[in-house]
């Protein structure tokens, strides 16, 4: 089961994430880092930007591989994933350019790109810190309840849920949220060494208490990493609010030796 940490706002949750990825970087200068986009992870890109500034670390041979995309959205448009993880990851950490790859959601190709980008992530030679944010259906990814447990990167339709969400990015406008993605599999993101999953806010109660004490089930995809080795979820007060083991989590977290990291 995963580790649960409980934190009193994002930028602790943040913190805690640049921290572990920190480490790794000073430990394997190329890691390949699997990236997602939405608000969850903006604190913690924040914080890792600010680690790599003031530790002056060389991040200029790691790579990154982010979970999803739209299809058929231009990757020069200000929403697509593209552009997103260009503006909130690479330029704010420096990363090289070449080295981040998105899924392409170019729709001539978009048979094809779920299995080439699944062999790119295996040639790359997985992924070692994958952060995930959480759906409020529960998916990770774009994987929305129903998606096999083992899929690999591919497309999927996404559920008005999930537009409607989204429609924040989107001039508040559902009709401009693209019906479908290509995303990575749960399959494809089981395979990273390590799960970073941050949520935040009591939108994502439900959500988080399905995922970290419900039962592994396909209608709440993130409860697949139950069945991960190495699966951290980081919550704030308000996310962590359904969850029934809180104080327990609290105490594990608290007596955990510092050597141990996350
Ligand atoms: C984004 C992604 C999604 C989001 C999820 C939560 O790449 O894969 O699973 O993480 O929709 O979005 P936010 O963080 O905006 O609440």
């Amino acid at each position: 089961m995963a580790e649960v940490i409980i934190v009193n706002n994002e930028e602790a949750a943040g913190r805690i994430y640049a921290q572990c990825v920190a480490d790794l970087i000073h430990s394997k200068p190329d890691c390949v880092l699997g990236l997602a986009t939405g608000s969850s992870p903006l604190a913690a890109y924040q914080a890792l930007a600010h680690e790599v500034k003031n530790d002056h670390l060389d991040v200029s041979h790691v790579r990154g591989f982010a979970l999803d995309e739209y299809a058929g959205l231009d990757p020069s448009h200000p929403q697509s994933y593209r552009s997103t993880i260009t503006r909130t990851v690479v330029e704010p950490l420096g990363l090289t350019p070449d080295l981040v790859h998105v899924p392409n959601g170019a729709l001539s190709t978009i048979r094809e790109a779920g299995y080439e980008y699944d062999r790119m992530i295996k040639a790359a030679g997985g992924v070692d810190v994958q952060i995930l944010g959480i759906g409020t259906d529960g998916h990770i990814g774009f994987n929305e309840p129903g998606s096999s447990l083992a899929s690999g990167t591919r497309i999927k339709t996404l559920t008005q849920q999930t537009r409607e969400d989204n429609a924040r990015f989107f001039d508040n406008d559902i009709d401009q949220v693209p019906t479908h993605c290509i995303t990575q599999g749960i399959g494809t993101i089981m395979k990273a060494r390590h799960l970073v999953l941050l949520a935040f806010g009591s939108g994502k109660a439900e959500a988080i208490a399905e995922t970290v004490e419900g039962g592994v089930s396909a209608f709440c995809p993130a409860s697949a990493l139950q069945l991960h080795p190495h699966a951290t979820v980081i919550v704030d007060e308000k996310a962590a609010s359904k969850l029934r083991n809180k104080d327990y989590y609290r105490y594990a977290y608290e007596h955990k030796p510092a050597w141990q990291g996350i």
